[in-house]
């Protein structure tokens, strides 16, 4: 569609809510890969303050950071709705999503970034505590629901199931089940529901995306280390 674009990264998560989003609605957009070596001109024109994906760009206009961007596309496309009608649930939805980019995607986030084994044990514990929540989130606000958006996929499954490949990658790198079904058996069967979905299978990428991801930094921090 002519004044839709959005800047974005293969292998974030944060892009991926947006492009799950379009998809919902039904839009179609032209999408932009950037370089976070050699970002565009655009982007950084456009996300001056964080310098960050995703970018969306509507009729010349930048809306960014993922959660308001997903917001946004809610509220200007037509389809159906994205985040809960009601408003209580809506206000919900927002807490929860708010609490995974606050507390939860920094810990899992800080696990990849560590730079020594204690640190990345310490945030692998925030991860758990937090995950433990979610946990504790579907058994008391979602009870008996199979997405967190009720029969189908809505705003609080887009948040957090955008980080599942991710979570595949982590287990695989650095044997940490960050979804473990002993210790968080609703999650588990909604990570398993929601990655069957046609949503994710179409939209989100497949772990090795991730792996590659990391291995291509290490690999570029090992360069600029040796010279
Ligand atoms: C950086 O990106 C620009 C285009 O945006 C390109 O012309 C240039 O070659 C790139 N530089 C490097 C070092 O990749
Ligand atoms: C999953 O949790 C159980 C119970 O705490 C534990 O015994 C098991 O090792 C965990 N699995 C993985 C792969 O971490």
């Amino acid at each position: 569609m002519a004044g839709l674009k959005l800047l974005g990264l293969v292998a974030s998560p944060f892009v991926v809510r947006v492009r799950m989003a379009l998809s919902m609605k039904g839009v179609s957009y032209e999408y932009a890969e950037e370089d976070l070596k050699n970002k565009s001109e655009l982007l950084l024109k456009s996300n001056p303050v964080h310098q960050k994906v995703p970018v969306l760009i509507h009729n010349g206009k930048p809306i960014c950071e993922s959660l308001v961007i997903v917001q946004y596309v809610d509220e200007v496309f037509a389809g159906p709705p994205i985040l809960p009608t009601d408003p209580y649930e809506r206000a919900t939805a927002r807490f929860w999503a708010a609490f995974i980019d606050d507390k939860l995607c920094p810990a899992w986030i800080g696990i990849l970034r560590a730079k020594a084994e204690d640190e990345r044990a310490e945030k692998v514990t925030e991860t758990f505590a937090a995950i433990g929540q979610m946990e504790e989130a579907l058994a008391k606000s979602y009870e008996g629901k199979a997405f967190f958006g009720g029969e189908s996929i809505g705003y609080l499954d887009i948040v957090l199931g955008s980080c599942l490949f991710w979570f595949e990658a982590f287990r695989r790198m650095y044997k940490v089940e960050i979804i473990n079904s002993s210790k968080v058996p609703l999650l588990a069967a909604w990570a398993e529901r929601f990655g069957k979905s046609a949503e994710a299978k179409e939209l989100v990428p497949e772990a090795d995306e991730a792996v590659q991801y990391v291995n291509k930094r290490a690999a570029a921090a090992a360069a600029a280390a040796a010279k």
